[in-house]
């Protein structure tokens, strides 16, 4: 059933979970992870980056999210990751997510908070609860899970303060894409900020953590983590493994589809998430 990202987040509180996020790109993807959620009986939430509703994609993958998603047996929210600007939130929204992050953390604090805030009193009029982001999780390709600028306590209670999030993407030592190493979480920064705020905290950059790292983080207050990277790898490896002979496309993606879904039943288990729906 199609759900609400407060429902989900809600669920991930009361459990002492984390709610999986995948983002999904083609009907493929969809599958798999709906496959998996269902198998093991948990929520998920389904995102796709705002690059696929800036651009044409997300016209056609929307309507297949929401189908999937309303005949899922098990609660899906349809949440758009990284939102740009106002208007692939606007989008979005007329698709029907259930779920919208704002990202706005590549600007100053103040219009970081000014820009949030708005979305969160648009997003409000139609009943849709948002996530932002203070302190920019970057790009594995540039290093960026080096650095050791994190999210601080102040910060991230002044931007729930001034915008009005439920949920907040912190940087903690995790970034987008493969890793060249292993990263290392500040364990303790996210328990810090945990006790300070009362919003579900999210962690980017799920694919390649080591999973005692997600299952600390997870301990530590973490109720959300996005897997992006390692669910293409899944798709793509299988894809090319997949010989020439299969010539109907939907046998062809056959196996790619079994593919993202024990890719993502691993996940869902990782973040005690199974038997949570
Ligand atoms: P990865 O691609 O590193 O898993 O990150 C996904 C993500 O955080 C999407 O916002």
């Amino acid at each position: 059933m199609l759900v609400s990202f407060k429902t989900v987040l809600d669920m991930a509180e009361k459990g002492n979970f984390a709610i999986p996020a995948f983002n999904v790109y083609n009907m493929e993807t969809v599958m798999g992870v709906i496959r998996a959620a269902e198998r093991q009986n948990a929520p998920v939430i389904l995102q796709n980056y705002s690059r696929l509703v800036t651009n044409e994609e997300g016209y056609f993958l929307a309507p297949i999210i929401i189908a999937a998603a309303e005949k899922a047996s098990v609660p899906v929210c349809y949440h758009l990751d990284h939102g740009a600007s106002e208007v692939e939130v606007m989008r979005t929204l007329r698709y029907g997510a259930t779920g919208i992050m704002i990202d706005k953390s590549a600007l100053p604090m103040e219009e970081n908070i000014a820009g949030t805030k708005n979305v969160v009193e648009l997003c409000k009029a139609v009943g849709v609860e948002v996530e932002g982001e203070i302190g920019h999780v970057g790009s594995a390709a540039n290093g960026d899970e080096q650095t050791t600028e994190y999210t601080t306590v102040e910060e991230a209670k002044a931007f729930v303060e001034g915008t009005g999030v439920t949920a907040l993407a912190i940087a903690v030592g995790t970034a987008h894409g493969r890793y060249k190493k292993a990263p290392k979480l500040a364990i303790e920064r996210i328990a810090e900020i945990h006790k300070n705020v009362d919003v579900a905290l999210v962690l980017h950059g799920g694919s390649g953590v080591p999973d005692e790292e997600i299952k600390a983080s997870i301990n530590a207050g973490i109720r959300k983590i996005n897997f992006g990277t390692d669910l293409c790898y899944a798709f793509l490896d299988q894809v090319f493994a997949t010989g020439r002979d299969k010539v109907g496309i939907d046998l062809f993606m056959k196996d790619a589809v079994e593919a993202v879904a024990s890719f993502a039943e691993e996940k869902i288990k990782l973040l005690g998430a199974d038997n949570k729906a």
